[in-house]
This record gives structure tokens, C-alpha cells and sequence, in this order.
């Protein structure tokens, strides 16, 4: 008790002499350490997952050059090295800087261009044309690898299959979209649950996306539930928050709606912003778990 008395005048008596100015720069260093302390140790205890809220990107160094392989009979004749960026896993989302060339954007927009229609969606028990307006407002068109008479797609198809280890012939027809000023497309799956689309003859593995153009604003790509988040509120299907990427021409975005176990990812739920200056272009390639027969 007397102790503590003691310790406590001493405590004040320590406070007038230093004066206000200086207990207040004690006060605030301690503060301070204390809060960049504990960033320390939140950032270290983050070792497995996706971290929760630092958006700070990391550069591994894989060693750079490598002495290529011998390939087997089957491999291919030439180096394929495609190199990518982990977004995240909760959905497995994979960055591809430079995927294709500006020539080569240019060319699949040019041949969209005059075949262009409004964007419909696959539509569940109940939905019509009329009450789901406004869901997904793009313009676009199919075109398969084979209907490209300039050869474009045809690249692009192969080295989306090298990139993603998934043979072409799972893959459906190029969708070749645009979004002008203020349109999106609000948060949906690419996968169908049987649930609400009754059953399937196959299924959507993953999407790969295609940019073909820069957005001066908006038009990004968002995965709102990405880590989990947002998944329990009432979320609303148009708001663009949670993991988003930024179109850049000739820049691909690859993720997964299925889980390996084949069950549909929650996290996979995605997005189009509004676009607000400029104009978006881009390509998806839907995969799916069977042969294609188009
Ligand atoms: C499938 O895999 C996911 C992710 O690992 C897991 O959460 C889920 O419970 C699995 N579902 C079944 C039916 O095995």
C-alpha cells in the first residue's frame, strides 16, 4: 500500500519537474512504439494464408534464368516460361502481366467490333430478360478460335491452355465484352449451381480474362468475398469492394470457381465495376470440367 503511494507521488513529482510538454512527447512515444510493435508481430503471426488487410506486394525471386529440361515425348518443342503473380486464394486468382501484345488486342477488338449485341445472362427459376435488366449491361459476342480467319485466337486459346495446364478442348468460345461509361455487371458466379439452375451437363472449372484495353477509371475486375469477407452481411451485389484488379491491355486475370473437390467456391463470386472514364474491352474464356462440343 505504502509502496504503491510512494511510487504514485514519485510518478507526479517526476511529471512537474519534466513539465507537460515533455510527459506529453513520453506519452506519445510510447504510443507509438507500442503501435508499430504490435504491426511487427500481427504481420509475423501471418504466415499461411492470405494476409487480411496489407496490400503490400512482395517480389520472390525464383532465381531468375534456369537451364531448361529436357522435355518428354509428349512436352513441347520450344520453351514455354508464363510468368505469373499470385492474387489470392480465397479464390485462387492468378495475375498474368503481358499475356499478349497490343497488336494482338487490338486485332480481336477490331474483329468484335462489328458483331457486337447486348450481353444476356444465364437465367435461374423465375428470371426473365425484363427483371434481371441492368445485372450485366456490356455488349459482346462469341467467337471461336476457329472463326478468327487472322489467327489471333488461336494463339491466344494455346497459350491460355499452357498457362493453365488445361487441354483447348475444354474451353467455350471466346466472350469478347465492352463496357462504356457507367456500365457493369454485378457480382455473380461463373459456375452453375445446380441448385439454381438445375443439373449440368458440365461444369465452369475457372474464367480467364483477357484485357484489351486500359480503363482510364473504374471497370476493375472485384472478387468482393475474397478471404471471407463481406460473405455474411447483406451484401449488395453491385458495390465494388474486397480484392480488385485493374484492367490493363494485354494483361491477364485467371481464378478458379471450383474448388478441387469439385464444390463451388464461395469466394469465386466476382464483378465488374462501372466503368467511369474510358471504355473497357476484354476477353473471357470459360473452362469447364469436360470436352467442349461446339
Ligand atoms: C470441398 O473442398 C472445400 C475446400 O477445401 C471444403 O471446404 C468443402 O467442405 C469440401 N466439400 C466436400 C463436399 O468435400
Amino acid at each position: 500500500m505504502r509502496g504503491k503511494g510512494k511510487l504514485g507521488s514519485n510518478w507526479w513529482s517526476f511529471g512537474s519537474k519534466l513539465g507537460f510538454p515533455a510527459v506529453f512527447l513520453l506519452c506519445s512515444f510510447f504510443f507509438l512504439a507500442g503501435f508499430f510493435g504490435s504491426t511487427l508481430l500481427s504481420q509475423k503471426e501471418d504466415v499461411s494464408g492470405v494476409r487480411p488487410t496489407s496490400r503490400v506486394l512482395e517480389s520472390v525471386d525464383e532465381g531468375g534464368e534456369f537451364d531448361p529440361l529436357p522435355h518428354g515425348q509428349t512436352g513441347e518443342n520450344s520453351i514455354t516460361s508464363i510468368p505469373y503473380q499470385i492474387l489470392s486464394w480465397k479464390p485462387r486468382a492468378l495475375y498474368f502481366p503481358n499475356f499478349a501484345t497490343i497488336e494482338q488486342c487490338q486485332g480481336i477488338v477490331k474483329m468484335a467490333k462489328a458483331h457486337l449485341a447486348p450481353s444476356s445472362l444465364a437465367l435461374r427459376e423465375g428470371e426473365t430478360a425484363e427483371n434481371t435488366k441492368g445485372i450485366r449491361t456490356s455488349s459482346g459476342m462469341f467467337i471461336s478460335a476457329s472463326e478468327d480467319k487472322t489467327g489471333i485466337l488461336d494463339l491466344i486459346e494455346e497459350k491460355i491452355a499452357r498457362a493453365t495446364m488445361i487441354p483447348r478442348s475444354h474451353g467455350e468460345a471466346f466472350n469478347v465484352l465492352r463496357y462504356e461509361i457507367g456500365q457493369r455487371y454485378n457480382s455473380h458466379y461463373d459456375a452453375f449451381n445446380p441448385a439454381e439452375y438445375g443439373p449440368q451437363k458440365s461444369q465452369r472449372i475457372a474464367s480467364f480474362l483477357l484485357y484489351l484495353s486500359d480503363v482510364e477509371e473504374g471497370g476493375e475486375t472485384m472478387f468482393p468475398f475474397e478471404n471471407g469477407w463481406s460473405m455474411d452481411l447483406n451484401y449488395d451485389y453491385r458495390k465494388c469492394v474486397g480484392l480488385r484488379v485493374k484492367p490493363r491491355r494485354g494483361d491477364g486475370l485467371l481464378f478458379f470457381s471450383l474448388f478441387p473437390n469439385g464444390t463451388i467456391d464461395a469466394t469465386s463470386l466476382h464483378g465488374s465495376c462501372p466503368v467511369m472514364t474510358g471504355e473497357k474491352w476484354v476477353a473471357t474464356k470459360w473452362i469447364r470440367d469436360e470436352i467442349q462440343d461446339d
